[in-house]
């Protein structure tokens, strides 16, 4: 082999055994560098007849090409390998299931009290909220409950400071105060807006109250079927002409849309509450389905009292209407068919979840 041939061999051999690139140009040296082996070929010629150069300048030439050629290759195939090693660092792994935020959803009281105000507000009925934290006053004695009352003694509940010593303020024990807070609001806007006594109320653009005021009572029971808190949802209409009529068709109508079912029929059962005369408990019967044949109570009611109608700042020789009280919680055991009232307030993620829609 001669001399040329042997330089392009090393060249090969030691460009394929640079582990880098840098270590290859290293090697480029050693061939093409200024004191490379080609190049000091190179200044041998000098001393060469013009024949000679050309011949020898030739082959040393074709030499230099094959050097070339094989560093082009090997740098080529460095950077390939390096992309490789990059491409492999920063794999994704696209099967991986991504991170998922966990969905929330409504809590099914929640969802019944927003199915209450959508079937009451297409009645006509607005939506007022009011202080959980109640004086005892609208709590008790504005809906005709004075202190020696008996009828308190069924709301025990949680006092808190504030209020005075004989009447601390306390829980509310129901919805039935926003009965009075309600109406004495809009009343109250009503003759300043108009100049006109209480008694005009109703006549010009708030010809009546029509409203519902659901929201968290409290009252000192616990087991399967009460709470510490609970919820409730007050319903109030006066006007000049209300009577128990419309009370009975405004509670059917609004069971029968909760429910999505005509098949259920109402009993209104007397009974007693101060802050109304005559009182009827509202029982519903469904006619078929699990519950079929069982009369279920779901609300308390009646024609609102003709002290509660004066506490409102009304006349009550002119004004009357119904009111009533229901428990949200009940109608949406009833609506599901949850048997204990505790797993509405466990707060088990295994429960809640269900009534995701
Ligand atoms: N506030 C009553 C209770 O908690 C329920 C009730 C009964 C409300 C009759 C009313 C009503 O508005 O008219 O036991």
């Amino acid at each position: 082999m001669n001399e040329l041939d042997t330089i392009v061999q090393d060249a090969q051999a030691a460009f394929a055994a640079a582990p880098g690139p840098a270590d290859l140009e290293n090697a480029k040296a050693v061939f093409l560098g200024k004191t490379g082996r080609i190049t000091e070929l190179m200044k041998g010629m000098a001393a060469l007849s013009v024949e000679e150069k050309k011949s020898r300048g030739a082959a040393i030439n074709i030499a230099k090409q094959s050097i070339e050629a094989a560093l082009t290759e090997r740098r080529a195939a460095l950077a390939r390998a390096e992309l490789d090693v990059q491409l492999r660092a920063e794999a994704l792994d696209v099967t991986l299931p991504g991170r998922q935020r966990g969905q929330g959803g409504l809590h099914p009281v929640s969802l019944t009290l927003e199915r209450i105000e959508a079937i009451f507000a297409s009645m006509g009925f607005d939506v007022a909220d009011g202080p959980e934290i109640e004086s005892d006053w609208f709590n008790f004695t504005a809906l005709n409950t004075p202190q020696d009352h008996p009828a308190r003694s069924m709301h025990d509940t949680f006092y808190v400071e504030g209020g005075s010593a004989e009447a601390p303020n306390l829980l509310r024990t129901h919805t039935s105060p926003m009965q009075i807070r309600y109406a004495v609001q809009h009343v109250k806007k009503y003759s300043a807006a108009t100049g006109a006594f209480a008694t005009a109320l109703f006549s010009g653009d708030m010809p009546e109250i029509r409203v519902i005021a659901p929201g968290r009572t409290y009252r000192v029971d616990s087991d399967a079927t009460h709470s510490p808190m609970f919820h409730q949802c007050e319903g109030l209409w006066v006007g000049e002409n209300v009577s128990f009529k419309d009370l009975k068709y405004v509670f059917t109508n609004f069971c029968r849309t909760f429910f999505e079912s005509d098949d259920l029929v109402l009993r209104f059962r007397p009974s007693f509450f101060p802050f109304t005369e005559p009182s009827a408990e509202i029982d519903i019967q469904f006619q078929s389905g699990p519950l079929s044949g069982r009369w279920l109570e779901v609300a308390g009611s009646g024609q609102v009292h003709p002290n509660v109608i004066r506490n409102m700042g009304l006349d009550p020789e002119k004004y009357i209407g119904f009111a009533f009280g229901m428990g949200p919680d009940r109608l949406t055991m009833l609506r599901y068919g949850v048997n204990d009232l505790r797993l509405f307030f466990d707060g088990d993620i295994r429960f809640l979840s269900q009534f995701q829609a």
